[in-house]
């Protein structure tokens, strides 16, 4: 049985206090429709909660507007519509993201890349909860729900003169900051075990880690937080037929960190506030997998040195090269 709040429908994963504390407050949050801000850096989930926020209790659309990805002229048809010959390739007229929005909730995912001549466009549909169509005479009543999110700090945006203040001010009504992943690792377990289930398509629990590769992905410091650690994961699982994913599998950025000494800090690193969370208890798993991980695991230990490996195993050398050649082992860099 899960434990309460470990987890919701929507797919926000994590135990830490920080994430059950924005879990719960997404909850209350959710259903209103007051402008949410949503702070992180890149990978942290800042999409993940908005769709959150939007199905604590769907109302009408959820419209994902990337304000980086178009700029210009295009951007504003995008956002605004326009009508029929509107401007010279404007063959039919097109409704816009905001129309589409109507009713439900507008996404403006790096609101800090909007130029600075729509932000005065979008502050004036925040104020006046209206706004006329590229070409149109007409003025169009709207009521969206305004999410937006951004890995800049939008203070310092605005000190530097690149970010309208009255529109971070309409916009920063409820702020949502998400922790970067090395400041709650002990979710890092938790999303693991998500996504090896994401990748098994119902044939759930295909791929296991061995103790150490988990050790390894909960040192490592993930500087493209989520986004970074589920690459892994698909990375390794893709060149990997399992169901063991070993050291050996591990990317060379978490393989350095482990190597510059650093040692695993499972449990340790796991203490948020005081509260000290337990680790999770690794997979169960089939006994040849089991003795498999510690034959490799010693092998590596010991340098290969089979005498020193046999003896410390207590088992025979000549059991120990049957066992490496049934396991199919070999040096971590060869
Ligand atoms: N709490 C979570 N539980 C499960 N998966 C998550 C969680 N947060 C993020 N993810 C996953 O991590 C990846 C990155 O999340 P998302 O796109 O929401 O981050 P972001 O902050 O918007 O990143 P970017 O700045 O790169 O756009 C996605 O694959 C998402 O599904
Ligand atoms: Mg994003």
């Amino acid at each position: 049985m899960k434990p309460p709040g470990e987890e919701l429908p929507t797919g926000f994963v994590g135990r830490s206090p920080r994430i059950v504390q924005l879990r719960s407050l997404i909850e209350r949050i959710g259903p209103g429709r007051m402008p949410v801000l949503i702070q992180g850096e890149s990978g942290t989930g800042k999409e993940v909660a908005a769709r959150s926020l939007f199905n604590a209790s769907p109302v009408g659309s959820f419209v994902p507007i990337d304000c980086g990805a178009v700029v210009g002229p295009l951007m504003e048809s995008e956002l605004f519509g326009h009508t029929r010959g509107a401007f010279t390739g404007a063959g039919e007229a097109k409704r816009g993201l905001l129309e589409l929005a109507n009713g439900g909730t507008a996404f403006f995912d790096e609101i800090g890349d909007l130029p600075g001549e729509l932000q005065v466009k979008l502050l004036r549909v925040l104020q006046e909860k209206e706004f006329r169509p590229i070409g149109s005479l007409q003025r169009m009543k709207v009521d969206v729900r305004i999410i937006a999110a951004t890995h800049r700090n939008l203070e310092k945006e605005v000190k530097a003169g690149r970010f309208r203040e009255d529109l971070f001010h309409r916009l920063n009504v409820i702020r949502l900051t998400l922790p970067p992943l090395r400041e709650r690792k002990e979710d890092i377990p938790l999303l693991i075990e998500r996504f090896l289930q994401g990748n098994g398509q119902g044939n759930a629990r295909r791929y296991v880690l061995t103790h150490e590769v988990s050790e390894a992905l909960v040192s490592y410091d993930w500087p493209g937080n989520i986004r970074e650690l589920k690459n892994c994961l698909d990375r390794m699982m893709a060149f990997n037929s399992g169901p063991l994913l070993h050291f050996a599998d591990l990317p060379t950025a978490v393989v350095n960190h482990i190597r510059a000494g650093r040692e695993p800090q499972l449990a340790m690193a796991a203490t948020v506030g005081g509260d000290p969370a337990p680790a999770l208890p690794p997979p169960i798993m089939p006994l040849h997998l089991v003795e498999r991980g510690a034959i490799k695991r010693a092998l590596d230990h010991l340098n290969w040195d089979r005498t020193e490996v046999a003896m410390r195993l207590g088992i025979g050398r000549t059991t120990l090269y049957r066992k490496i050649k049934e396991y199919q082992l070999v040096p971590e860099n060869r």
